[in-house]
């Protein structure tokens, strides 16, 4: 009975282990799944804090990297080089003042535009358009440094003769839009006071070539003085190709006339313009020299390239006085300009600046274009063929 007893205390006592130990071993299963997350999600946390704390600390060390690389006076002094080498040694208050933003500051410039705009084409005088409120924050001469931020440069190249209302209603529509769209630009007008038929071509290579004593832009823009644009967010600063600007016009139902058109509004970065040559010196009278400028890309395999024609709109301003002139010489001037590219061009450009007028609004450049000393196609002697 004692045996049994004992062996029943035995089996009981063996039982009550067996029990404990499955308790227990439940217990720390049951402990160990809700611990076990807890630690998990901690682990995580800590794996977070020490990836933040990496990814804080590589920052840190970004930033002290550029900032070294990005000296304000490092910078001052690589962009004084850069003008330097590229001709200019004499630091005009436009260089001085672009260097001086540009260094200071690093980030890009947004550009605040609102996207379709209102034209207003009512009637102008300069008078009234220098006593505009942009005028204020304008530099004599017509051109803007934005003062906060980072941004690409372009001159504005305006042919002209004797269209004052139409400059007025430029000036004011455009001055604005350029300024939304935080630019670093200037607006020249190339004004033939030469009795000579006008010469839009030769007026273009004219601007680009004053423009440079200015200032190194990056970009400029061949501008017809009648063209308003509708829509700001259509940037005037290069990309990599040459581009059309003026794609669609109210005159022709917003749409494009041909495929080759490139006329009204060209833009070039000073690499493109200089590689063909710029416009034909040849074009005297209206017309033909844009056909021209066209083939002149394919000439050194640039591609043009045109926004779309939603963005890219103009409203054209109506000729109060239609001077147009009829060209004297239709001998295929066009066709046989086609040959020339290499003499006729920035490479043959003579004539004579009579005045630069420093305005509120823009640098007014009259300039004779001296046709009689000039050789068609920039060819001595040129035989015109029978
Ligand atoms: C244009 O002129 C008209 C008539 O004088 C005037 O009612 C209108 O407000 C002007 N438009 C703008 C944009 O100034």
């Amino acid at each position: 009975m004692a045996c049994d007893q004992a062996m029943y205390d035995k089996t009981l006592s063996n039982t009550f282990i067996i029990l404990l130990a499955l308790t227990c071993y439940t217990s720390v299963l049951v402990v160990l799944a809700l611990v076990y997350p807890t630690t998990q999600i901690i682990n995580i946390q800590l794996k977070g804090f020490e990836y933040q704390n990496h990814q804080r600390r590589d920052v840190e060390d970004f930033e002290k990297e550029i900032q070294s690389i990005f000296s304000p006076e490092k910078c001052k002094e690589d962009e004084k080089m850069r003008l330097i080498t590229s001709g200019y040694d004499k630091r005009t208050e436009e260089i001085t003042s672009y260097i001086d933003c540009h260094c200071s500051k690093r980030n890009k410039c947004v550009p605040n535009t609102l996207g379709r705009i209102s034209v207003n084409m009512n009637v102008t005088t300069m008078d009234e358009v220098f006593k505009e409120s942009f005028t204020k924050i304008l530099n004599p001469g017509g051109w803007y440094v934005p003062k906060q931020c980072k941004t690409s440069s372009v001159a504005i190249v305006i042919p002209y003769r004797n269209r004052e209302s139409q400059l007025s209603i430029f000036l004011r529509h455009y001055h604005p839009i350029f300024i939304r769209q935080k630019l670093h630009y200037r607006i020249f007008v190339i004004d033939q006071v030469d009795k000579d038929p006008f010469n839009r071509g030769k007026l273009m290579n004219v601007g680009y070539n004053e423009a440079k004593k200015y200032f190194p832009y990056d970009c400029v823009v061949f501008h017809d003085v009648d063209l308003l644009l509708e829509d700001d967010r259509l940037m005037y600063s290069c990309q990599s190709s040459p581009q059309h600007l003026s794609v669609s016009l109210d005159k022709y139902n917003y749409r494009l006339l041909y495929q080759e058109l490139f006329g009204g509004i060209e833009m070039f970065t000073r690499d493109h313009f200089e590689l063909i040559n710029g416009f034909s010196n040849s074009f005297w009278g209206w017309g033909a020299e844009d056909d021209n400028l066209y083939r002149r890309l394919a000439w050194k395999g640039l591609t043009l390239w045109r926004p779309s024609v939603h963005r890219a709109r103009y409203k054209m301003i109506k000729h109060d006085n239609a001077e147009v002139d009829a060209k004297s010489d239709r001998f295929d001037i066009r066709k046989e300009s086609y040959k020339h590219f290499a003499t006729d061009g920035l490479s043959s450009l003579k004539y004579e600046v009579k005045e630069t007028i420093l305005h509120p609004t823009h640098t007014h450049v009259k300039v004779d274009l001296h046709m009689a000393k000039d050789d068609l196609f920039g060819i001595v002697n040129y035989e015109k063929p029978k």
